[in-house]
């Protein structure tokens, strides 16, 4: 049942739409909220034996490839916040390359929906060698980044088919979420941002199913966009990594190219692409970086950019319609869980344009789904 594709005629389409449910399946089980002694926490069972190391380590570092990469991207930002350890990101082949230093007071989690791309494997050997702590995240319980990590965290998104990650982007952000959450458990002065973060968790489903009510709205933009050459698209804060994970859709299923670009280096060089026919999506949903994100729209709109701005719901009064192509309404949620949102119609757009353009959907030309070779 898990792999068919049901009433869809895709996979990546029933995998998008699946979200509702691969979230609250991510989640099951792991929250504990209202009510009991440990009210407001989250229960990870493959952590909790090496929660005290990981606080006690003097860095973590996520590494990853594509998707996986930007999901650790996206939640870079509550990790910090909630654990107070300097977090950074790697590519996994990038790491390689440099041959960067690990350290044995390192945490260093896998990010990997397959849980076997060579690249994620190698640079977990790596690691294993220097002798950091080795967290899996992944999809797939016994694959070999499952079996070869200390310790993890299953994101339980079920089987996912398409080539283009979706669903397991979205769990993955969920699961790194609570392990933030988990690690900066034990610390009173953050207790009443993780209530949030965890009300807004258990709400995160049915904020998703409204959020793919969008899909005829962007079935008509993919058809306003069906022949462009290019796609821009500009985020910042926690919507960075939506900027990036929304252009490697639409560039690898749709075969359009498309950009992701962090709106604070729009100045340093981007901006120069700007005129009447490009055309640009910006990512503009309410957080502290609202209104850099509304100077940017202003900076781009005085250069006759053809924008597509996505807000949420609360703030689409204010935006002046008429100015863009396009104004596409989210649902407004936590700031940290808001790229759950936020790339639900960037999915879709990409998954349209797909179809529009005629190309394989599930199986785009060169690429695979788990990448087993360097
Ligand atoms: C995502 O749409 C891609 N197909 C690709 O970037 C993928 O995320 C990457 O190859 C990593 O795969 P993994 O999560 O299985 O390690």
């Amino acid at each position: 049942e898990q792999i068919n594709k049901g009433k869809y005629e895709h996979y990546m389409q029933k995998e998008i739409h699946e979200q509702p449910e691969s979230l609250t399946t991510t989640l099951r089980g792991r929250l504990i909220h209202g009510g009991s002694s440990k009210a407001n926490s989250v229960l990870l069972g493959g952590l909790k034996d090496h929660l005290k190391t990981i606080r006690r380590s003097r860095r973590m570092v996520f590494i990853g490839c594509g998707t996986s990469y930007n999901a650790a991207l996206a939640t870079r930002p509550i990790l910090e916040e909630l654990s107070g350890i300097p977090v950074t990101l790697e590519i996994a082949s990038d790491l390689l390359d440099r041959q960067g230093p690990i350290y044995r007071d390192d945490t260093v989690a896998f990010v990997s929906q397959s849980g076997e791309t060579a690249d994620t494997l190698n640079a977990l050997n790596y690691a294993l060698e220097n002798g950091a702590l080795c967290v899996g995240i992944t999809n797939t319980v016994g694959s070999a980044i499952a079996r070869k990590t200390h310790c993890g965290v299953h994101i339980n998104a079920g089987s996912e088919i398409g080539v283009a990650s979706t669903k397991a982007y979205t769990s993955q952000i969920v699961a790194m979420t609570m392990l933030a959450l988990a690690i900066g458990s034990d610390s009173i002065s953050s207790e009443a941002r993780r209530e949030s973060i965890i009300n807004g968790l258990v709400d995160l489903p049915s904020k998703v199913r409204e959020a793919l009510k969008l899909d005829n709205e962007m079935k008509d933009l993919a058809k306003l966009l069906i022949a462009e050459q290019s796609l821009l698209v500009f985020g910042r804060g926690y919507n960075y990594a939506t900027a990036l994970e929304g252009a490697l859709k639409v560039k690898e299923v749709a075969l359009m190219h498309s950009e992701g670009i962090l709106a604070g280096e729009m100045k340093h060089g981007p901006l120069a692409l700007v005129d009447e026919n490009l055309p640009i999506f910006v990512i503009a949903t309410h957080d502290s970086c609202f209104s850099k994100q509304q100077s940017v729209i202003q900076q781009l709109h005085a250069r006759k950019g053809r924008l597509i701005v996505m807000c949420s719901k609360e703030d689409a009064a204010s935006m002046n319609v008429g100015k863009y192509v396009r104004v596409i309404e989210v649902p407004h949620v936590e700031d940290c869980l808001q790229p759950v949102i936020n790339i639900i119609p960037l999915q879709l757009l990409a998954y349209h344009l797909t179809v529009l353009r005629g190309h394989n959907v599930d199986q785009p030309r060169n690429l695979a789904k788990s990448v087993t070779t360097e």
